[in-house]
Parts: structure tokens; sequence; C-alpha cells
């Protein structure tokens, strides 16, 4: 996820681009840069770090011109650094291009174009798309774009300018946000309205496939075909610039809540091959290697530690590989059991955790293979693994984890697939169909977002606890844990979690009328046994909120509050029993008017022990 800007019109660019830039570095910060179109051709100035260092550069060395395109950079592909900072130039270095989202087939055009003669000097996948518009120009700008992006499989939203159009800005988008701001005279072209809202609140959104020209004084928007857009979409912008900044949301842990279905659809994406292979090659293993593999560990902490026992199910239950799951803590200290035929997985969003990170060291050390899943292109995990899963998550600000969980899991299950195709455990058949449904699982997220009725008036009614209890069985353990940490994170109500059917054995007799019950009760094998620990806590006056599958009308009997998740295979359902819980926890701690985004005591990133 980075920051993309564009400006034509009467400013200075520069002051456009670095302005617009800084409400986007939200997006991502790892590096920026802007190409100004100068009376000597297309000025590209990028620099490693936040944007203030480039806007230093500006000040002290000033890029005039009117027309420019800039962006602040979340590396997907290649590590953060100046030669990766965008803009990418073609070879002639008269075509500058800046672009948000993941080419797939980026290595395939790299091979063509460098077969042809290109140089191609930086790691990203997007340096490809400079170079077919190169090969595509001749004369004009947006046909030379409509062909390239007809040629990229995945997402992007992009800006282009070449030095023979010194008055035009070109942008396109497929699955990445890209708006344009209308102003008079000018036109603003942003992944984001908070970078435009200083001059415009008239914003045209540019839809999939297709293609802008932008001039001061007008926007032509092409479709696929080039034919002209009539009627593209406009709207008025009513927001003030912090709700803007948070996409008219009032908090980011909402947003990013909601951003979920994004989150997954990015992270599997191009995962499965045409082959019916899962492209995995981030675990640079062969066949032989897997199938030595007679061990998983999987080593995190907080939230990242509950993915990680969601994926203790999958992989046992589709690799039928043992995994041992430990929160990174305990496992560094243990003395632990682990050689060269233990592949261990790291989860972490940060990548910066101390304790996984001595993990890391600690299982590399006795010989272990160590596979880190991180969000953060170029954190320290990356750099001290095997091999890394990055989940597309984009920048997370909230401090409690949210979308970056449900991402994570969707990369574990990716893993998990893969270890059992290597493995040879799962039939092609039940691979492709695991998979047309793990697909299916960003839509069935849209569904529960769409639909909160019920979730507001439950979460009121519970603002006032003050001790929680969460049950669940097989997947639905991990997933009560999650929910108890979110609830307690963001709300301090005190939450504790538990195997429903340990429940007997001791925190029975906390139960009164005061402590609401949320059980995971989604439809499994072990239902019937789910309902019958419910009947239990109720018999003792406990309320119960019961996560539950549309269509399960026998729950209504069993609960005070079911929140609704639609149905899924019982392995698939990890991320939707998730979210709505989520949501729980989100509307308790605002009724009780907590700061959600950066709840007292907790960081975002933990780099000490
Ligand atoms: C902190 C954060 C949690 C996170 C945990 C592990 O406690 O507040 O949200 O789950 O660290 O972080 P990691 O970056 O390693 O996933």
């Amino acid at each position: 996820m980075c920051g993309i800007v564009g400006y034509v019109g009467p400013r200075q660019a520069s002051d456009v681009l670095l302005g617009g830039l800084a409400r986007l570095e939200y997006r991502g910060y790892d590096s920026a840069g802007v190409a100004i179109m100068a009376e000597d051709g297309v000025r590209v100035v990028r620099r490693l770090g936040k944007l203030v260092n480039l806007s230093g550069v500006i000040e002290s060395e000033p890029v005039p011109g009117g027309v420019g395109i800039g962006h602040t950079r979340w590396a997907t592909h290649g590590r953060p650094s100046e030669e990766n900072a965008h803009p990418h130039a073609d070879c002639t270095g008269r075509i500058a291009v800046v672009h948000n989202g993941i080419i797939e087939n980026y290595v395939e055009l790299r091979e063509e174009l460098a077969a042809t003669g290109h140089v191609l000097r930086s790691e990203t996948d997007t340096e490809v798309v400079a170079h077919l518009v190169e090969s595509y120009y001749t004369g004009d700008l947006a046909a030379a774009v409509t062909r390239t992006v007809a040629r990229l499989d995945g997402s992007y939203a992009l800006g282009v300018v070449h030095a023979d159009h010194p008055d035009t800005v070109v942008a396109a988008r497929k699955d990445s946000p890209l708006i344009i701001g209308l102003g008079e005279g000018e036109n603003i072209v942003a992944s984001d309205i908070p970078a435009v809202l200083e001059y415009t609140r008239d914003v045209l959104v540019l839809h999939d496939d297709q293609v802008a020209t932008v001039s001061a004084g007008e926007v032509v928007v092409r479709d696929g075909s080039g034919e002209v857009v009539a009627d593209p979409e406009l709207m008025r912008v009513d927001w003030d610039l912090d709700a803007a900044e948070k996409g008219g949301y009032e908090d980011f842990m909402l947003k990013e809540i909601f951003e979920q279905p994004t989150a997954i659809r990015e992270t599997l994406r191009g995962r499965m091959g045409e082959d019916g292979e899962i492209q995995l090659s981030e675990l640079d293993m062969t066949p032989e290697q897997v199938t030595a593999i007679d061990r998983v560990f999987i080593i995190a902490c907080g939230t990242s530690y509950h993915a990680g026992m969601v994926a203790k199910t999958l992989i046992e239950q589709w690799a039928r590989i043992p995994v041992e799951v430990e929160v990174s803590s305990e496992f560094r200290y243990r003395d632990p059991i682990v050689d060269d035929e233990t592949l261990v997985v790291a989860i972490t969003q940060s990548g910066e955790t101390a304790d996984t990170l001595a993990g890391v060291r600690e299982a590399r050390e006795r010989g272990a293979k160590v596979i880190a899943i991180t969000n953060v292109v170029g954190s320290r995990v990356t750099r001290e693994s095997d091999g890394v899963i990055y989940t597309h998550a984009g920048p997370e600000i909230g401090v409690a984890a949210t979308k970056t969980f449900t991402a994570q899991i969707a990369a574990l299950y990716v893993l998990a697939l893969k270890l059992a195709q290597a493995k040879g455990t799962l039939s092609d058949e039940r691979v492709e169909s695991l998979w047309l449904e793990l697909s299916n699982i960003p839509d069935v997220v849209e569904a529960i977002l769409a639909d909160l009725d019920g979730l507001k008036e439950c979460a009121a009614e519970y603002t006032a606890a003050c001790s929680s209890l969460f049950l669940g069985r097989g997947i639905g353990v991990p997933i009560a844990m999650e929910g108890a940490l979110k609830l307690k994170e963001i709300s301090y109500i005190h939450a504790e979690a538990y195997a429903a059917g340990e429940m007997k054995h001791g925190p029975i007799a906390l139960i009164t009328e005061e402590v609401p019950v949320v059980v995971v009760a989604t439809q499994g094998h072990t239902y019937e046994k789910v309902v019958s620990n419910i009947q239990e806590v109720r018999a003792r006056g406990a309320h119960i909120i019961a996560v539950a599958t549309h269509g399960d009308d026998e729950i209504t009997r069993h609960a005070e509050h079911v929140l609704r998740v639609p149905a899924t295979s019982e392995v698939l359902s990890a991320i939707p029993a998730t979210v709505p819980m989520q949501l729980l926890s989100y509307y308790i701690a605002k009724a009780r008017g907590c700061n959600v985004d950066q709840p007292r005591n907790l960081a975002k990133s933990v780099t000490v022990e």
C-alpha cells in the first residue's frame, strides 16, 4: 500500500505533491519521490526514509514546474532503498511512473523487456510499467498506458508522465484506489481524498480499467478499449480532513477492520498457479526438503500467536505434519527441541518484536529453517530469516491488530496448502475446492461488514461489564482467545478465553449474571458440544453472545444475542468468526469512551524483551 499524488496546474507541483504525500504518509513511509516536468525534461528526486528527507532536498534545491507525480512507498517488491523508491523511469529517462499495488507477472515482463534490450535498474515490480510504456509509445501517452495495463496481472494505481507531454499526467487503476480532485484550472490525482482536500472537494472516482488523461483544464476518462467514458463517477466530499485521513471512519481501527476484505484478497493474490500448484517460492525448498520436515514450530507474540494457533489446525489437518506453537518469549529460553528437520515459522506483523527475533536466531542456530510471516517489507525479521511470506495488509495504524491478523491467517492457509501439496496429503481436487472457498473469504467478510444490525445494540448492553469469558472449540479456541485479547486491549474489560470443554474445570466458578460469555458457535463437528457448554454456563445465569452461522435457528434458543456469519467449511471459519468479535470489542470500547487506536500501555511494535 503506497500513496500516489499527481498535479497539473498553476502552482508549484512540488508543493502540492509534498503536501499531498504528507496526507498519505499513513499508507506507507519507507521512501518517497517526485518526478516534475522541468524545462529540461523529467526531473526525478527520490529519498530513502520518511517524507521529510525528500522535502529537505527539494527545499534546498527546488525543482520548478507545474506538472508532476509523487509517491510515498510501502515496499512490496524490493527492500526500501533509493533505487527502489518511485518514480521509476524508462531507459530514456523521458517517462516516469508511480505505482501502488502488486504486479503479479512482473518477473515474466522483466525477462521479456530485458530480452528486447531494456535495462531495468531496480528490484521493483513497478519498473516494468515505465519500460512497457516506452515500448508501446508512438506519440499518444494514454494509448501507450492503455496497452501497458492490458499486459499487467495484479493490482495497480498508476501515475505516468512523459517529457513529450509536459502538461499532462496519465492515471490508471485496477483494484487499487485512485481519485482525481477537480479544481479550478488545476487537477490533482491521488490515492485517497485527504491529499486533495486542501484544493477541492469535487472528486472524480476512477474505476477499474479506466485511464484518465489529466491536464489543468480537463480530465478525459477512457475505458480499456479507448472509448471516452461519458459519465465518470463524480462525488462531493463533505468530510473534514481528520475524517478523510481515516477514510470517513471514526478511527483507524474501524477503517482497518473494514479494509480486511482487501487485505485478505491482496495476500492471496497470485498464490494459485495455472497448473493448480500453490505458488510459494518464498519457501525456497524442494519437494524432497519439504518431505523431510518432520515438525513445524510456530513462534509469535500477541495476536500473531493466535494466528499461529489457527495454523496448527490447518497444517496438521491438511499436511499431517505435527505443529507446536509457542509464544516467542518462552521458546527462546526453553532449550527447545529444534533441528534441521524442523521448519520454524515466525509470525510478526511488525517484523520487529524483540522476543520473536530472538526466537528466530535461537532456531537458526539449532539448524532449523526459518520462514517469517510479516507485514513490513525490510523489517528486521526479513533480514534474519531464511524466507519471508508477506501479508499485504498495508500499514496498520491502530495498535490493536485487526487486518494484519486476518491477513496472517490468509497467508497461513496458503502455507498449509503448499505443505499439503508437497507432502501429497491432499488430492488435487481437494486443494482446488479449498482454494475456491478460500478465494471467496474476502466476499464473506464483506458480507459480514455490510450487515452490522444488532452488533451495536449487543455492545451497548455490555459496556458496564467488569469481566467476560470467551469460549470456543477446535479452531474456535484461538478465535475466542483473539476475541478476548481485543476486548481487554481496547475496552479494559477483563476477558478470559478458554477451550469450551475445559471451562467446567475452573472458569465456571466465575459465572454470574454480570459476566457475559462470548461463544464461537459456528457450524462444525463439535457444534453440539459447544451448545452443551453454552447450556452449562447459561444454567448459572450467564448471558450468551454467540457467533453463529446464518440459518442456524437452534442457536437463538440458547443465546441472548447472535452475531451471524455466512456458512463456510469449518476449517475456513477462522476469519469470518473473528470479524464480529473485533466489531463487538470496538463498539463496547467506544461506548466506554476509550481511545481504540492508542490503548493505554500498549505499543504497536514491542522492541524490548
Ligand atoms: C504488540 C501489539 C499486538 C501484537 C504484538 C505482537 O503487543 O500491540 O497487536 O499482536 O505486539 O506483534 P508482532 O508485530 O510481532 O505481530
